[in-house]
């Protein structure tokens, strides 16, 4: 039994990147971030890249004056919005204010991925991010943290 549960422990980190144990997460954080990172390849990577380096030229816009989807990695700007910040951009989706057309690019999640889910992603999120980065969103997030509704 002990033996069996350090192979299924040693299964869940193996995918999960060093840093984010190594950052002091607990047992829950891992298999959150372990459940985030099913998400995101299902819902998110077809638009943000595999590894969430985003489309190339993500910075320019395209022939309909609309923004690509952008990186989530540390090349990003994901990391300098809160965690309430980030819930409610997927949640009701976003689009640049500058954009030319009215439409969503970024789709709303509300409806598709529980509130559970929506945190889960964004943790798993967190973990492309450079300690630093990591540092100051964490601080970022103290003043708009994940809503109650996330548990
Ligand atoms: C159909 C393509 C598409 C899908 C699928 C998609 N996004 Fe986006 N996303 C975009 C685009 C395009 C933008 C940029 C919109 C703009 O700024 O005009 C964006 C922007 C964002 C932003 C805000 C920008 C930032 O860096 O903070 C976040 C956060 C985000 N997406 C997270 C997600 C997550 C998490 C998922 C999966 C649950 C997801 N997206 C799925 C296209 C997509």
């Amino acid at each position: 039994m002990h033996s069996l549960m350090i192979v299924a422990t040693a299964a869940v980190m193996s995918t999960v990147p060093v840093h984010a144990i190594a950052a002091g997460a607990d047992k829950a954080d891992v298999q959150q971030v372990q459940h985030g990172r099913r998400i995101y390849q299902q819902y998110c990577a077809a638009c943000h890249g595999i590894k969430g380096e985003g489309k190339p030229g993500w910075q320019q816009r395209d022939e309909l004056g609309e923004l690509p989807p952008p990186p989530h990695d540390a090349t990003g700007h994901t990391w300098k919005h809160a965690d309430g910040m980030l819930y409610k951009t997927i949640r009701d989706g976003w689009r640049d204010p500058f954009n030319k057309t009215k439409r969503l690019t970024m789709p709303a999640f509300a409806g598709v991925l529980a509130p559970g889910e929506i945190r889960d992603v964004v943790k798993y999120l967190k973990t492309l991010w450079t300690p630093e980065q990591r540092r100051i969103q964490r601080e970022e997030s103290q003043k708009k943290p994940f809503p109650p509704e996330t548990g």
